[in-house]
This record gives structure tokens, sequence and C-alpha cells, in this order.
């Protein structure tokens, strides 16, 4: 069994693996978004202090299969520097006290490998990749092989509902409370369509975000139909920008994964995507959408069976790197 640690924002979660079947036989995760809400967004010094209290607690409730271990996968690029870091803490000493192997990993690969809990890889996939910190499209043909097609500019299209959200005093995370909001909402306020006229393939949510705001300031919008008229427009260039990708690679699989994969109206408009370009689309179980280490382990066992480890004296946080 593996067993693997995440911790590169604010939620706290920690996986045990079998290798071989990939079932997944221990689980739990910690979330912080009670404690970060009032602020309208994660507090890096509060997130750390409440994974140290977190990663000892759920590590004392999979006790039991130590003695199983074959290896620690953990989180340790990118995210957060100070939460990164409580996770390699607890890996390492792992690693030391059981006499383990450390396996780093990727978080954006993590979320590749979220599709894949208790199952095979399904590969070659194009992967729309959307979460608080990320916004990307890729092009999948394995752990080692796995090129960027479009990132975004500015902001994600995640971290945008937590901005509008904040805008409108909702609290933290936003997607959620954006997306149950616009359910009551009419598309009323006109907001730009970004970098429509640019050949590129490439994503930008700072415009949209701006125009909301002055739409928010300009006293004329009920808070309903701001959220509509926002998450309209803010899938309108998902779907935009990976109609261009879709229609340049001709991908026969299609996947969307990250946090903001758990939006049921961005899943209903890449389901008409893949009616017109005939493409099957796979999106992660619900539970597995947001942070969590049962992804993290997952991809550990690619890594495992390529003995990819590392000594837990060169291990390292990489907040930065993609
Ligand atoms: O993958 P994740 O849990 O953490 C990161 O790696 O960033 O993604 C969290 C992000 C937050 O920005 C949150 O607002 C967004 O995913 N999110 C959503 C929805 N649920 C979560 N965005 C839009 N619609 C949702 N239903
Ligand atoms: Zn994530």
């Amino acid at each position: 069994m593996i067993l693997a640690i995440e911790s590169s924002c604010d939620d706290t979660s920690i996986s045990v693996m079998e290798i071989e079947t990939k079932k997944l036989i221990f689980h739990k995760k910690i979330s912080q978004e009670v404690e970060h809400s009032k602020y309208g967004g994660v507090v890096p010094e509060l997130a750390s202090r409440l994974h140290a209290e977190a990663l000892p607690k759920i590590l004392t409730e999979c006790k039991s299969y130590f003695d199983n271990l074959k290896a620690v996968a953990i989180t340790n690029a990118p995210g957060l520097s100070v939460t990164l870091q409580e996770g390699v803490m607890v890996a390492k000493a792992l690693s030391i006290s059981l006499n383990l192997p450390i396996i780093a990993v990727n978080h954006l690969i993590g979320h590749i490998y979220s599709l894949f809990i208790e199952k095979e890889e399904i590969k070659p996939m194009m992967v729309l990749l959307v979460s608080g910190g990320h916004t990307k499209l890729l092009n999948f043909n394995g752990i080692d092989n796995i090129c960027e097609i479009a990132t975004t500019l500015d902001d994600s299209f995640g971290e945008s509902f937590d901005k509008v959200a904040k805008m409108l005093g909702l609290g933290y995370p936003g997607g959620p409370v954006i997306e149950n909001l616009a359910k009551k909402g009419e598309i009323v306020v006109d907001l730009p369509l970004p970098l429509k006229n640019s050949p590129d393939i490439k994503f930008s949510y700072s415009g949209i975000k701006n125009a909301v705001r002055l739409a928010i300031e300009s006293g004329n919008y009920k808070n309903e139909d701001i959220a509509a008229s926002f998450q309209k427009k803010a899938i309108e260039h998902l779907v935009f920008m990976s109609k261009r990708a879709i229609k340049k690679y001709r991908p026969k699989n299609f996947a969307i994964v990250g946090g903001a994969s758990a939006n049921l109206v961005l899943r209903s408009e890449f389901e008409k995507l893949s009616e017109e370009f005939n493409f099957n689309l796979y999106y992660p179980d619900m539970k597995f959408t947001s942070d969590n280490a049962a992804m993290i382990a997952r991809a550990g066992i690619e890594l495992y069976n390529k003995k990819r480890f590392i000594n837990y004296k060169d291990l390292k946080v990489m907040p930065r790197v993609e």
C-alpha cells in the first residue's frame, strides 16, 4: 500500500491505496473552508496552523496500515509554501521512522489522476484543469507525457468565482455560492468575452472580473443577476477556447478536472461540445473534484511503478513549479 498526503492549500487529506488494485483503502479530508470564509480567501498562516492540527489527527486513524506501507506520496508542488511544508514534514517523519521511500507528486498531475481513482488510466486525453490556482488545457498521454496547450494570463477560473463572491460579500469559496445564486438570476449584465479577437488559445479572467466590479458598483443589478451573468460568461470563455483546441487536436477523450469541475452548468456546456465534436467526456467523482489525497495516491502509484523515489534529504517544496 501507499500512503498519500495533500496539504497544498486549505484541505488536509491523507489516503491509503493498494498499489496493485488501485483500491482506496482509507481516505479522510478535513476542509478549512469555514475558517477562511470570513476573510474571503485562504489566509496562509491560518491554513498552516490548521494543517499542523489536522495532519496528526488523521494520521492516527490510519496507523493500522503502517505495517503494509511501501512508500509515502506527498504533494510538494505547486501550492502555498507554508502549507506544503506541513505535509512534507509529516512525509519526511514517516519516511525516517518507517524506513519508506518518498514519492513527490505534483498537485496538478494529482488532479488529472482524480479521474483514475480505483480505475486504470485513459490515454490519450485532452484535459481542462479548472481550480482555484490554475486554468489549463493539457494534452495527457501518461504521467511523463503531459503538454500544456493553454494557461491563463491572469486569474484562474475558480479564483474569479472566489473574487466575485468576495465582492458580493458571499464568503469563500465562491464557486458553489455563485453557482447556487445564479440559478435564481437572469442574464442581464453585459460582460465582455475575453480574448475573442486574439487568434491564440489562452485564458484570461481579469477583464470579466473588472466588468463585474463596475456592474456591482453601478447599483443597477440584483446579486443573482450578477452571479448568473458572470457564470455564463466565465463558462462561455472556457468553451470558446476549448473549442479552438478541440478543432486543432481533435481529441477522442476529453476530461474536466479540478475544484471547479463540480460546476453543473460547466458540465452541461461541455456535454453539448462532446456531442458536436464526438468525444468521450470524463469528470472525477464529485467527492474527488476538490483537493484530496486519493488523487495524490493514485498518481503516486504511477510513479511508484516507475521507481521514482526521492530521499527525504532531497525533498523540497516548490510552490511555483507547475
Ligand atoms: O482544486 P481545488 O479544490 O483547489 C485548488 O487546487 O485550487 O479548487 C478550488 C476552486 C475554488 O476557487 C472554488 O471556488 C472552485 O474551485 N469551485 C468552483 C465550484 N466548486 C468549487 N467554481 C465554480 N463552480 C463550482 N461549483
Ligand atoms: Zn487543487
